[in-house]
Order: C-alpha cells, then structure tokens, then sequence
C-alpha cells in the first residue's frame, strides 16, 4: 500500500509544467540561452505528479533525466515552446510557467555557421512570444519571476500585465537560490496582491507550496 502526497488531492486534474532555459539559434552550431537549470520546473511536475495528477512537462532543460510517469514534450526555442504549451493547456486545469523562456530570439539564424572576420559582429535580435500572456483559457495561470532588485514590486506588476492567479518570485542575489540549486526562497503573490514570503526550501517542497495554492483555487 502507498498514500499519494497531499493525499492526491491533484487526481482527475492535468497540469502542464515549463521548464527550462529556451535557446534561440544564432546558426546552425551557436544558440541565445540562459542559466536556466530546469530544477525548479521538475521538482513542480514531480510534486504534481506525487499528488495524483496527469502531468505534462515542456521542457527546454538540458541534461536532466525524464521524471517517471511524467509525459515529457521536449522543446528548444521560445516558439516551440508556445506550440507546446498552447496545444497541451486546452484540456488543462493548470499551465505553471517555471521555464526561463528568452525574450529576444536572432532576427534570422545563418544557414551556414557565421564564419569569424576582423570586425566585431552584431546580431539583429527580434521580440518572442510571450506565452504566459497568449496562454489563456479555463485554467489556473501561475508565472515565476527571477528579479535582481525590487522583487515584489516586479513581481506584481507582472501579475498584472499577464492576469496571472499567482506568481512565484525570487531574488537572484539570495543564498541558496542560485541557477542550478536544489533548493529555492520565493515569495508567492496571487491575483489580489497577497504576498506570502516563504523560507529557503528544497524546490520540490516550493512545488508542493505552490500547488497548495492551486488546489485553493480550484476548489474557490
Ligand atoms: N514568460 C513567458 N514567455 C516569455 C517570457 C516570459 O511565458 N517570452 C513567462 C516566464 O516563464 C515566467 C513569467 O513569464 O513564468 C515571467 O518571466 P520573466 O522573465 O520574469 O518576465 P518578463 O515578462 O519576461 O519580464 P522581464 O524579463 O523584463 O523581467
Ligand atoms: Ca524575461
């Protein structure tokens, strides 16, 4: 016999999972990409997964073996990502966007890998979809957001911008919340501005909190 986390308090429900640094390709060898690990968007689908529900992970995450009994849809750039995400949110209850999807992708990528010459070299850089602000629909919305400064004053305003139910967001600068870390400090904010600052946790037990806050929701 085994008792699901939180006694399956996800079952009958489908979450779909971001996770992961997006890359833009320059050419066909060099790519735009960020620090993203993908640990925290993992830890989210195991702890979803751990409560009963069916889940689907878009992952951009290089390196990190596939959580058993998670449905995996492997994505590269921000596009393929929104593709991901908008198909596999229609039939979800809940889209939770912990990838590090990049803003600004290479205008065009070079067919043939860009040769060196003596000059310096620019590359014309154009705006990417935001998908947690084209993904909407009848279903919980929740974003991160990795700040430097003025964590909660951002981290609302995106709230805001994108109508999201909650957010997760951390500082950047603080112990333990490094790229790449096991664990994670976030502050939730939801939909009418409630923050709750919770301690430096492991990024499974973040999940767990975060989902907490979900299954609030849906049972409002
Ligand atoms: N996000 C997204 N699509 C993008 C950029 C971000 O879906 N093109 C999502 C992220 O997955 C995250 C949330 O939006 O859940 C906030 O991302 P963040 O980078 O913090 O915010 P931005 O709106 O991109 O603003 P900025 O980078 O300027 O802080
Ligand atoms: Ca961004």
């Amino acid at each position: 016999a085994y008792t699901l986390g939180r006694n399956g308090d996800l079952k009958g429900r489908t979450i779909v999972v971001s996770a992961g640094g997006t890359a833009e390709p320059i050419d066909p060898v060099r790519v735009i990409t960020n620090h993203s690990s993908g640990k925290m968007g993992y830890a989210v689908a195991e702890a979803a997964r751990d409560r009963g529900a069916r889940v689907v992970l878009v992952s951009a995450a290089k390196g990190l073996p596939n959580p058993p009994l998670v449905d995996v849809v492997p994505v590269s750039t921000a596009q393929q990502m929104c593709d991901a995400v908008l198909a596999r949110t229609e039939d979800a209850d809940a889209l939770i966007m912990a990838a590090a999807v990049a803003d600004y992708r290479p205008l065009s990528a070079a067919d043939q890998k860009i040769k060196k010459t003596d000059d310096d070299l620019s590359i014309a850089l154009a705006k990417t979809v935001d998908i947690l602000a084209t993904a909407r629909g009848d279903f919980v919305r929740v974003g991160f957001a990795a700040e430097s400064e003025n964590l909660v004053e951002n981290a609302r305003a995106k709230v805001a911008s994108k109508s999201l139910d909650l957010i997760a967001a951390n500082d950047i600068t603080s112990e333990g919340s490094g790229f790449g870390t096991d664990t994670n400090r976030v502050t939730l904010i939801d939909r009418d501005m409630n923050i709750d600052e919770l301690p430096l946790l492991t990024k499974y037990e973040v999940g767990n909190r975060i989902l907490d806050r979900v299954v609030q929701m849906f049972r409002a």
